[in-house]
């Protein structure tokens, strides 16, 4: 169309989910991001087993989401990591992202697992994580949302 452009800055919003419960943190994470109503910034969702390092290396930022599984990082996250991980190393330093997990009883554990990793691809967090124990509500809801609403500003106000 005349006088629109294709977005130049891409928000990856990567999620695992068994049960659903992490989607639907994830589904409030993109209504944030959406209610930005960026015309730079186009969001895009997808599950860890659909993506590839290409993926990661080619978005602006990205936000993680995962259920907490035995004290850690969901299996399929965990396996996201390991077959991206030397293909982004150097070449993702700096990436903006932000995280949300989900578990039942403690996520402390699984946090710091993420952290471990990504502490090792030197990416950078500019959002608060959203960590939730128990059902999802109103309130996770809330913050899930404007998760996805401050990191997409954040790209369409070139914050990051
Ligand atoms: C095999 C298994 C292990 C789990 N281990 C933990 C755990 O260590 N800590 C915790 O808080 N919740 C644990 N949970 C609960 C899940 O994290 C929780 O139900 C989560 O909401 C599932 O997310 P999903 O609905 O997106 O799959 C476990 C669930 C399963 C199935």
């Amino acid at each position: 169309m005349p006088g629109t452009s294709a977005p130049e800055k891409t928000l990856l919003v990567a999620y695992q989910s068994r049960s659903g419960e992490t989607l639907s943190m994830c589904r409030s994470v993109i209504d944030g991001a959406n209610s930005v109503e960026s015309t730079r910034v186009s969001v895009q969702c997808s599950r860890v087993v659909d993506l590839t390092c290409d993926h990661v290396i080619g978005c602006s930022a990205i936000i993680v989401g995962t259920p907490i599984n035995f004290g850690y990082m969901s299996g399929l996250m965990k396996d996201f990591f390991e077959r991206i991980y030397y293909d982004c190393l150097d070449v993702t330093v700096g990436k903006p992202y932000g995280v949300f997990v989900k578990g039942d009883t403690d996520v402390d554990g699984g946090l710091s697992s993420i952290y471990k990793i990504i502490t090792g691809l030197a990416w950078k967090e500019v959002a608060e994580p959203v960590c939730h124990v128990g059902r999802v509500d109103s309130e996770v809801t809330q913050a899930c949302f404007e998760l996805g609403a401050s990191v997409c500003a954040g790209l369409d106000f070139d914050l990051y």
